[in-house]
């Protein structure tokens, strides 16, 4: 075998054999395939696609890359969930323990973000003493005893797509359904989950743009995890506009303790209801009451527990920007657009992301809106406050603004857009 062939297949727009994905894979991972090669290939697979099978296969060898956990010694269901990643996505923070005090075991593995859509270890990361880092034992042993848990997948999980993730990073081929879907699931597999509700973004803060292909790409990830026995649905969710009112390291956590305080942005709480709901009915717990959880303080309870057995102090002070500056409303009017993609790039910007993966993320940087679309808005009135360590930034984080948010006539009509776009399983 060797590499030219296969990305001469597939550059001639033929089917990859299974011989032949199970080398490149095996050898790419070994480092016998150079990420130049690597990258012709992916490159390929972007640009002429890949049929069910071939993904298959591809997201089976990225699987026996590395380790398998394995979570059947616990006593209750095992849940996860996996966004696609979107601007203001804070979802997890207050998902992951309000399942888990609805009675399943939420082993949720988590990046950090890279450009404008931010990553859930980095927000947790704000909090004082919080390690994203654990060995497989400890993961196990906060799992057991807060219900949930919130890590980086270890260097032994699916390790071809952690060094493939890394270079589509930096070559255009992220957006390739085929890659996308076998990079997901292959960790989501890998990590042992019984079963996982998957959030596919749709709209400009996203890496799906249309309702089409984000239906695509959820029904690849759906067939692939069924066909693993992970009990898999997707929900198609709107990325037009930010979830919440936040995008930032800290600004996104306070903004999650005050969902799990029973309060927080209606489209926050509307879409981890909704997921709680599919994770606790893909994993059997059909009569468990997730509003009742949020309201009652139990998955407060379980959230300060989790926070405090990764070393976290869940009652410290979190972090908060040097700067502010505040963008008012230049007319009256009733705010139309708040593009999710525009708030992505400006909050990355101002620090709250990374352009290099070792490039360090300021935690209070980001963006808090005191307006939404379908809000009335009179002039003057403050419509965003920036916050940055770097106030040099904020021309830069202003430019990227720049035509990101419309104000329409006073009165206007306005369609609110549903959360949930569609449903796949
Ligand atoms: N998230 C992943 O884990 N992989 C991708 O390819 C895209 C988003």
């Amino acid at each position: 075998m060797d590499v030219i062939s296969v990305i001469r297949t597939k550059r001639d727009r033929g089917r990859l054999s299974d011989e032949q994905i199970d080398w490149v894979i095996d050898a790419y991972t070994r480092g016998h395939v150079a990420d130049e090669q690597m990258s012709a290939l992916a490159m390929a697979i972007l640009l002429n696609g890949m049929d069910r099978a071939e993904i298959a296969r591809w997201t089976a060898a990225m699987i026996n890359s590395g380790e398998r956990m394995d979570f059947s010694s616990l006593p209750r269901p095992t849940a996860d969930k996996h966004s696609t990643g979107g601007v203001g996505d804070k979802i997890t923070l207050p998902l992951a323990p309000l399942v888990a005090a609805c009675g399943a075991a939420v082993p949720q593995l988590s990046g950090r973000g890279l450009g404008h859509t931010g990553g859930t270890l980095d927000k947790l990361e704000s909090i004082p003493g919080w390690r994203a880092s654990l060995t497989n034992a400890e993961m196990l042993d906060v799992l057991s005893s807060a219900g949930a848990v919130i890590c980086a997948a270890g260097d032994g999980l699916a390790p071809a797509d952690k060094k493939l993730y890394a270079l589509r990073d930096v070559t255009g081929t992220v957006e390739a359904i085929p890659l996308i879907a076998s990079s997901i699931m292959s960790k989501k597999i890998a990590e042992g989950t019984g079963s996982l509700v998957l959030d596919v973004k749709v709209g400009s803060g996203a890496f799906m743009k249309t309702l089409e292909d984000a239906r695509e790409l959820a029904s690849t990830m759906v067939g692939l995890g069924t066909d693993h026995g992970v009990r898999t649905v997707a929900l198609l969710t709107d990325m037009s506009t930010p979830l919440g009112l936040t995008a930032g390291n800290a600004l996104e956590v306070r903004e999650s303790v005050e969902v799990l305080a029973g309060g927080g942005p209606a489209d926050v709480v509307e879409l981890t209801l909704a997921l709680a709901r599919e994770m606790l009915d893909a994993a059997g717990l059909r009569d468990a009451d997730p509003a009742k959880a949020l309201a009652d303080g139990s998955a407060m309870d379980v959230w300060r527990r989790m926070i405090a057995a990764q070393g976290g102090d869940p009652d410290a002070e979190l972090p908060v920007a040097r700067e502010q500056h505040v963008v008012h409303a230049s007319t009256s009017g009733v705010v139309e657009v708040v593009d999710a993609y525009a708030v992505g790039i400006a909050a990355w910007r101002l620090g709250a992301g990374r352009a290099r993966k070792e490039d360090v993320v300021q935690l209070g940087a980001g963006i808090e809106l005191h307006a939404k679309p379908g809000d009335s808005v009179v002039a003057g009135q403050p419509l965003m406050t920036l916050h940055t360590d770097t106030p040099e930034k904020f021309a830069y984080a202003l430019a990227a603004l720049d035509g990101g948010v419309l104000v329409g006539a006073p009165g206007a009509s306005f369609e609110p857009k549903p959360i949930v776009l569609d449903r796949i399983a």
